[in-house]
């Protein structure tokens, strides 16, 4: 069936998957988003997703959401942001961050995609000793 499809290809895929509530809090989290930031989901399903960065966006990011809801001019969604990623254990990584609204049930609700980018920033540092 398509739902159980959806699923098993959201539980498999090597980027992260979080999506959030029309407030920022925590919804779903996939196994891959899970590694990325090294919690199980109960740790943060229910928490704000600020929780899982650093200032000083994790004190602005309900700003963020909020001015988009009012101005609808979006600052991410639909363009995608290279932004920093706050793990358990308070160490921080890079991603590249897509978000989409999405309409579910009578609702929105924002899906966030977490392509990690650690490796390709460490190449790229490694490179410039080099250069
Ligand atoms: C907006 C940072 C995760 C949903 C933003 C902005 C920043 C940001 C910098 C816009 C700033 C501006 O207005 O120029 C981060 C960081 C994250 C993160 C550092 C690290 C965990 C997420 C996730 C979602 C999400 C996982 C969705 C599941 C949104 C929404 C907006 C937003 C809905 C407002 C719409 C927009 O500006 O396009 N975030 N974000 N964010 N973010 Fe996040």
């Amino acid at each position: 069936e398509n739902a159980a499809l959806l699923k098993a290809i959201i539980q498999n895929a090597i980027d992260g998957i979080i999506t959030i509530d029309e407030r920022g809090l925590i919804e779903t989290i996939n196994p891959a988003a899970c590694t990325l930031f090294n919690y199980a989901p109960e740790e943060v399903v229910g928490k704000n997703i600020s929780y899982l960065m650093p200032p000083p966006d994790r004190t602005q990011h309900d700003e963020y959401i909020r001015r988009y809801q009012h101005t609808g001019v979006p600052h991410i969604i639909g363009i995608g942001r290279e932004v920093t990623g706050l793990r358990k254990d308070g160490t921080t990584f890079p991603f590249r961050l897509g978000v989409s609204e999405v309409a579910y049930s009578g609702r929105k609700i924002y899906t966030g995609f977490i392509h990690d980018l650690s490796r390709q920033k460490e190449a790229e540092e490694q490179l410039k000793e080099y250069a």
